[in-house]
């Protein structure tokens, strides 16, 4: 448990907050761990027929703690797979449906996410950015696979190799999220078509959910990804791009390869 994840259970639905609005609500390992756990634990829970997840503050997240990839990095060993990101693997195997509500910003992985979540409200003045590349990093949670699904091969690779932001309306038509709502009207908006979802016929919706998918796909996408993911942490093209954003410059990646 963390003070950064508010948990919220009330009209069937479970809602998680992002509050670590200081940080961007930048992910912890903390927040992921509580945001997995929460997740795993409402496919069994007779009060939850309906996930909803929002942020505090001016953005939804500034995505993965920076910090928290740097000391990855920067450990002797090789990461192993009990250091991944466990709301990865929570969220292929969600069985709830999943509603998400952006502000702001999402980055990184508060972008790829969405792609797990069965509907997405983003306030009209919202942006979708995954900068994986110019981090020198690979996309994950098996976006390198949903999202080219989604929205196409040369929008995805826009999003992931230039990192450019992809406004609301943008995200909308593009169908990764469902509407572009005042700012004002987000969380009452999210949250009324979550009660929606709850009130619907709950084995309906999850066998839907599940039909829906390919649990397993997305764990093998999420684990090949995982593997490049922690090589490159250990590269010297990471450490350009994690200390130039430290020292809030440009990276220059000129010197590599
Ligand atoms: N990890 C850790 N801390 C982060 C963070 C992150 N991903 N993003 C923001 N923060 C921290 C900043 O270091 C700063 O902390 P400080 O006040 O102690 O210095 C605080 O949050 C506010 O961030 P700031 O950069 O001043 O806000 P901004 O509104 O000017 O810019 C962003 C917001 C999101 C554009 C910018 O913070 C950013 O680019 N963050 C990194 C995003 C990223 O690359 N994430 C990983 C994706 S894979």
């Amino acid at each position: 448990m963390t003070e950064h994840i508010l948990v919220e259970k009330a009209e069937k639905l479970l809602v998680l907050t992002l509050n670590r609005p200081e940080k961007k609500n930048a992910l912890t390992r903390a927040m992921y761990k509580t945001l997995a756990t929460e997740i795993a634990n409402a496919d069994t829970d007779p009060e939850v027929r309906c996930i909803l997840i929002m942020a505090n503050g001016d953005m939804f997240t500034a995505g993965n703690d920076l910090a928290d990839f740097a000391a990855v990095g920067a450990a002797a060993s090789a990461p192993k797979p009990e250091d991944g990101n466990p709301l990865l693997p929570a969220l292929a195997r969600s069985r709830t449906p999943i509603v998400a509500a952006v502000n702001g910003r999402a980055v990184g992985i508060g972008t790829t996410m969405l792609l797990h979540c069965d509907m997405v409200f983003v306030a009209n003045d919202a942006s979708l950015i995954t900068p994986f590349v110019n981090l020198a990093l690979v996309p994950e949670a098996a976006s390198s696979l949903l999202m080219p699904l989604r929205i196409g091969h040369v929008r995805a690779f826009e999003m992931f190799v230039l990192g450019e932001p992809v406004r609301a309306e943008q995200a909308v038509s593009w169908g990764i999220a469902n509407r572009a709502v005042p700012p004002a009207d987000l969380h009452r908006i999210a949250r009324t078509t979550a009660i929606a979802i709850a009130a619907r016929a709950p084995a309906a919706v999850v066998l839907t959910k599940s039909l829906m998918r390919d649990e397993q796909m997305l764990l093998a996408r999420m684990s090949e990804e995982g593997a490049h993911f922690g090589r490159q942490l250990k590269t010297a093209e990471f450490k350009e791009a994690f200390t130039a954003f430290a020292e809030r410059r440009a990276p220059d990646f000129s010197k590599f390869g």
